[in-house]
Formats: structure tokens, C-alpha cells, sequence
């Protein structure tokens, strides 16, 4: 059952590595039918994806950001865009393994975050795939809960 988490009447919340906006667009549409007040923010390193997800939804505020340097790539972005520099909410979706310093990700993610702020993080479990980075790119094969809990 889907159940909306407690947040304020207008939230912000920013996806990090939005990618094309898979999860964006539905999360956006989704939450929409309880709070209609809510703005969605997508940053991704590569500027191809975010046109794609741009042409799927016009409600979504697309920006070229670094996942490893959030505040700063937020604070580039402001010059072009109106882009909050807190947010009541950020979630990522299997980025984290495409990522060169995952622990600058979290600790970006707990800056952009107002007091009492949600985040989620979604990713790989540990895998022996060693192809995956080859084929795309991963420069991790999945986490394991200990690694992340360090
Ligand atoms: C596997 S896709 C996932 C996209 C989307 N989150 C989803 O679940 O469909 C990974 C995305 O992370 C982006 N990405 C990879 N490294 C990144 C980084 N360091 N900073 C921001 N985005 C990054 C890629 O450009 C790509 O769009």
C-alpha cells in the first residue's frame, strides 16, 4: 500500500541522478494526488538525460549537477534556474554504484536536507557481475549493509 510520508504541504524534493526520470515522473505524479503543491528537482551529471525526462514532464525542474558535490551544483544551477538550496526530501535510484565516492553522496545529500529531512537511497546489493562494469560503467559491484552503515 502506498502511503505518503509525512511532509510539509509544499514540499521540494531533489532526485540525484535523476537519469531520464524513471522514478521521477512517477514519484512526481504519484505524491501530486496528495500534496498538488509539491516541486520536483532532478540533477544528473549528463545533460542527454535530463532533456529526456524534461520531454516527459514539464512539472519536473531538471538540473546538470555532480552527486559528489550537491550544495555546489545546486548553487551553479541558481544562477540559471529557481532552484531551492534546502529540501524536505531527496531520494537516489540506483546511482550510488556509478559513483567514484559514495560517502561524498550521502554527506551531500545530509547538507541539501532541512531539519527533520527525508532521504533514500536505493541501490545494488553486492554482486559478482564483474561484466556490469565493462558494460555500463559501474564502477561498484553493488554494497553490502555493513559498508553502508560505516
Ligand atoms: C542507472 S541510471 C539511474 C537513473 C534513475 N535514477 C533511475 O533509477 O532510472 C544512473 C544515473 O546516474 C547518473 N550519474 C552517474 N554518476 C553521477 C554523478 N556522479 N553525479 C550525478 N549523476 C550521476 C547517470 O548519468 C545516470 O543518469
Amino acid at each position: 500500500m502506498f502511503t505518503t510520508p509525512s511532509l510539509p504541504r509544499n514540499p521540494k524534493i531533489l532526485d540525484v541522478g535523476a537519469g531520464t526520470g524513471f522514478f521521477t515522473v512517477k514519484l512526481n505524479n504519484r505524491v501530486r494526488q496528495t500534496l498538488r503543491n509539491v516541486h520536483f528537482y532532478a540533477m544528473d551529471v549528463t545533460p542527454a538525460m535530463l532533456i529526456s525526462l524534461r520531454k516527459k514532464s514539464d512539472e519536473i525542474t531538471p538540473f546538470v549537477g555532480i552527486a559528489e558535490n550537491i550544495k555546489s551544483s545546486i548553487k551553479e544551477a541558481r544562477k540559471y534556474f529557481n532552484i531551492p538550496l534546502r529540501f524536505d526530501a531527496a531520494f537516489s535510484t540506483l546511482m550510488l554504484h556509478h559513483s567514484a565516492e559514495p560517502r561524498k553522496v550521502f554527506k551531500g545529500i545530509k547538507e541539501i536536507l532541512k531539519r527533520k529531512g527525508k532521504a533514500v537511497v536505493i541501490d545494488l546489493c553486492k554482486h559478482n557481475f564483474k561484466e556490469f562494469k565493462t558494460e555500463f560503467g559501474d564502477i561498484h559491484l553493488g554494497f553490502n549493509i555493513e559498508g553502508i552503515n560505516e
